[in-house]
């Protein structure tokens, strides 16, 4: 054969397939979320979600430390709370002294330079399970924006540097800008949960906070995996209303709408490996099926490729230690 084109070429060793590699994941991609509970000593294995744990404060001071010292710029923190705290309205989502406030203000503490991003709805704190105000069977969208605007500030308030709406009502991450404008918090960053999908693949994460919806499902705030040109209007809209950032949620089924995000705006945008997705691959891993550190290394490859610039991903620590 006379070739004058061969593809192999580029593919002969290592050292040549690292020169002409174009995705390269580093430290600062990643996004590490973590689950904080009550009391002391605590670190808890979700059942669901082997290798990763609820703490408590204390414990995830640690934590922090050590991403941190990994070369990891942020965490995303979602708290654990009590039963007996929790009603319709997500009251305890406001109190100064609860225990999202009093992370924050402990890692904050720990670990000044962190950027430390906090989930806002109402989920972990409703009685429902469910991301905003219940009324009837319906969730009703625009008291739980008045919530949800409150608990920014209040996260604000604590140090939180970025907060990161989940909850998918209509028009709150106006009100939220609006509301950390009209307190002074001109510096707090939103990193909006977009395109956020009605996903099967968050079940591992509503055993972890066990925040799941006491009746019927999200599909009436969350989005249909049936719809990508949707994706491109929810964030575009939320470009408008003053997000930072934009999020597509989860990731591995959603490859094209994070590329086609990446395409049409012109901020960052972040993609949200979730608990279901880090559960399949710790399952298949333990049943000798998969490779494990392979499996994360392509995985998260794909989603940067895809045109993520930052991911929140579980496999956050062990993928920065894979990769360095
Ligand atoms: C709640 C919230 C969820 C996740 C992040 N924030 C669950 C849900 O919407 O039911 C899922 C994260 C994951 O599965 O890892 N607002």
């Amino acid at each position: 054969m006379h070739l004058i084109r061969r593809n192999r070429i580029l593919r002969q060793t290592p050292a040549i397939r690292a020169m002409v590699a174009e995705t390269i994941l580093r430290p600062a991609d990643f996004i590490a979320p973590l689950f904080i509970t009550e009391g002391t000593g605590v670190r808890e294995e979700i059942s669901s979600m082997q290798g990763y744990y609820r703490m408590s404060i204390d414990k995830t001071l640690l934590e922090v430390k050590e991403l941190w010292s990994l070369g990891i710029k942020s965490v995303l923190l979602f708290i654990k709370c009590k039963d007996e705290l929790k009603d319709n309205m997500g009251t305890e989502a406001l109190n100064p002294n609860g225990l999202m406030q009093r992370s924050i203000k402990a890692i904050k503490n720990a670990c000044p330079d962190i950027v430390v991003m906090t989930d806002v709805a109402l989920d972990p704190f409703s009685t429902y399970g469910h991301d905003g105000i219940v009324e009837g069977n319906e969730i009703v969208n625009d008291p739980t924006v008045e919530v949800l605007a409150q608990m920014s500030v209040s996260h604000a308030e604590a140090g939180a540097d970025i907060v990161a709406p989940s909850d998918m009502m209509d028009g709150r991450i106006l009100a939220i800008r609006e509301a950390l404008e009209s307190s002074g918090f001109t510096k707090t960053g939103i990193m909006a949960y977009s395109a956020k999908y009605a996903s099967c693949f968050y079940g591992p994460f509503r055993d972890a906070l066990d925040s799941a919806p006491g009746f019927g499902d999200k599909k009436t705030y969350q989005m249909d995996y049936a719809n990508r040109v949707e994706a491109i209007k929810e964030v575009m809209m939320d470009v408008e209303e003053g997000a930072d950032i934009v999020m597509v949620k989860p990731t591995m089924a959603y490859l094209d709408i994070i590329r086609e995000v990446r395409n049409n705006v012109d901020v960052p945008v972040s993609a949200y490996h979730v608990s279901g997705e880090y559960a399949m691959i710790k399952a298949a891993a333990k049943m000798g099926w998969l490779d494990e550190n392979k499996a994360i290394i392509e995985s998260l490859t794909s989603i940067k490729r895809a045109g993520a610039d930052l991911i929140a991903t579980y496999f956050a620590k062990d993928a920065v230690k894979l990769i360095s």
